[in-house]
């Protein structure tokens, strides 16, 4: 009994380990490459399968045969040592991908199973930035016009040149008296496919409405004084 259950063990294990996951990051329009590394000798079938739907069949029995699903005629390509080639992926080609290697040979293998994650990303435009001056900050907002799974962050470079990186995310606020003279600012949208930076800006236009503003403060708080002190007189 004992030994029955260990021998089933070992069955189990061999069979996990023939499978293997490849993770695929590619382009809107590329073609990609599906290697099917075959360890057979002239014997064997290859199954392509997306989701138990079955995109295309390989069988070697002394010759090839070939079939490939309606859907996949025109895209799908066999290479002569018959990895396979998808061209043009899109977006909903983003899917787990299996290829099943099965050996027809006098002994016994068993089935080698690749799953392969294929993720397919728009590559990013270059983003645009834009300005909000305020009293008591300066508002930064960043945004692409194409690109999946964008992600953004800011960067800072100080007069000298050194960079930081210095916020993950759409909008930036830097408030005054951060010395945001010294520094210029850009905008970073990056996927895993590409990456694109916006032009560098300095914040100096906002150092206009920031004067008019402290005028008016000025001005203010000047009245306020003046009316109180002659307030205060009268009484
Ligand atoms: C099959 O051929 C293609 C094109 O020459 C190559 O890129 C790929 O690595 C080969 N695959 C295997 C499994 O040898
Ligand atoms: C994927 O999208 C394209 C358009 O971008 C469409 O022509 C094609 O039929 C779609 N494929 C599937 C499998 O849904
Ligand atoms: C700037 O951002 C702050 C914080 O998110 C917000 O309270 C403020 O209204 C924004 N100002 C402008 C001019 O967008
Ligand atoms: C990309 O975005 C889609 C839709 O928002 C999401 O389903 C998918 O998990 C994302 N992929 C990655 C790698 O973040
Ligand atoms: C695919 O993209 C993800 C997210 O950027 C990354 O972690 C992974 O290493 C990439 N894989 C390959 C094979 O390039
Ligand atoms: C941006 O893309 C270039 C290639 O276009 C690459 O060399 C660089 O490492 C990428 N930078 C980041 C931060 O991903």
């Amino acid at each position: 009994m004992l030994v029955s259950v260990f021998h089933l063990f070992i069955l189990c294990v061999t069979e996990i380990s023939a499978i293997s996951m490849t993770i695929i990051n590619a382009t809107t329009g590329e073609q990609v490459l599906f290697p099917v590394p075959i360890h057979c000798g002239a014997q064997y079938e290859v199954t392509f399968l997306s989701k138990s739907i079955i995109i295309a069949k390989l069988v070697s029995w002394g010759m090839k045969t070939f079939h490939k699903h309606t859907l996949y005629e025109n895209r799908l390509q066999r290479h002569t040592n018959d990895s396979l080639v998808l061209q043009n992926v899109q977006i909903n080609d983003t899917k787990l991908y299996e290829i099943q290697i099965e050996c027809y040979n006098t002994v016994v293998m068993p089935m080698k199973e690749t799953v392969f994650d294929l993720q397919v990303f728009e590559p990013v435009s270059k983003p645009s930035m834009t300005i909000y001056c305020s009293i008591t900050s300066v508002n930064l907002s960043c945004s692409v016009s194409k690109g999946t799974n964008v992600t953004l962050y800011w960067e800072e470079q100080s007069l000298s040149g050194t960079i930081h990186r210095i916020y993950d995310g759409a909008k930036l606020v830097i408030n005054y008296g951060h010395e945001q003279d010294q520094y210029k600012y850009k905008c970073v949208a990056q996927n895993p496919v590409s990456n694109a930076t916006s032009d560098l800006q300095i914040l100096e236009m906002c150092n206009g409405d920031i004067s008019k503003a402290l005028i008016v403060i000025a001005y203010i708080c000047y009245k306020v004084i003046i009316c109180d002190k002659r307030g205060r007189i009268n009484n």
